[in-house]
């Protein structure tokens, strides 16, 4: 946990020494619920529950949701520029914030990463009330290693929480890579964590509150805990080290 972001943190997640980092008031919670009180219901869009079995919803699409045989599918860019608008309102300074952060936490330059020259979309509103499978995240391994123009060689996992849960709502990441073995164990979207042998590894959790940052390598297995209360919002995005020693950053 750290008042302030810094690039040996990213360093040390992008390398695999640092499991998470939690970054208190990385927003100040009043806009934090501000943004939530712009966020209309029609704005949230519900996840295909035959794939994600725990009810979850989000604003604006994420790429993985768009894999036609490793491309990108073309109904990507009109989602793409509707959630756009979201951001355009008077909600984008937070948006701004969180990229500016990280550029002066990484001392160098963060953008959106682009797939022929097209900038992607980033910073979804998710909804994760009701906690999520275990799964992992890794763009080269959905995709393969050419459908950024700047591939990562390390993927981040970025949220900022709008909203948490007065109870549970933490998100709990295993040390475990995915192995191919681990696919008699798919269910849907993620995985079933007892079957495939989770409890024996290393496992850390992090609980935040609202105006929070918590970074973390999604190429780790990972799982939101159902919380109970107040609604579980965050804004979320990738970030990748490119071997060139840029970040990019997309949903
Ligand atoms: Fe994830």
């Amino acid at each position: 946990m750290t008042d302030t972001l810094t690039r040996d943190h990213l360093l040390g997640l992008a390398c695999g020494l640092t499991a998470a980092v939690r970054v208190r008031r990385f927003v100040d919670p009043q806009t934090c619920a501000a943004t939530v009180a712009r966020l209309s219901a029609e704005a949230l869009v519900t996840y295909d529950t035959a794939r994600y079995h725990l009810p979850a919803a989000r604003l604006g699409p994420v790429i993985n949701e768009f894999n036609d045989c490793r491309r990108l599918d073309a109904r990507y860019w009109s989602a793409a520029a509707q959630a756009e608008k979201f951001w355009d309102g008077e909600s984008g300074g937070l948006r701004a914030h969180c990229l500016a952060q990280l550029g002066a936490a990484w001392q160098g330059s963060v953008r959106a990463a682009s797939v022929h020259g097209r900038p992607l979309f980033y910073g979804i509103v998710r909804e994760t009330s009701a906690g999520t499978l275990v799964h992992w995240d890794e763009l080269v391994r959905e995709f393969g290693s050419d459908l950024l123009d700047d591939p990562p060689i390390a993927q981040l996992a970025f949220n900022l929480f709008l909203s948490m849960p007065d109870e549970g709502g933490r998100t709990a990441i295993w040390r475990h890579r995915w192995d191919p073995r681990d696919e008699a164990h798919r269910v849907g979207f993620g995985y079933d964590a007892a079957a495939m042998g989770l409890d024996g590894c290393q496992r850390t959790e992090v609980r935040a509150e609202p105006g929070d940052a918590v970074l973390f390598d999604p190429r780790n297995f990972h799982a939101v805990q159902p919380g109970k209360g107040s609604r579980r919002l965050a804004v979320a995005f990738f970030v990748g080290v490119t071997g060139s020693g840029q970040l990019r950053v997309w949903s």
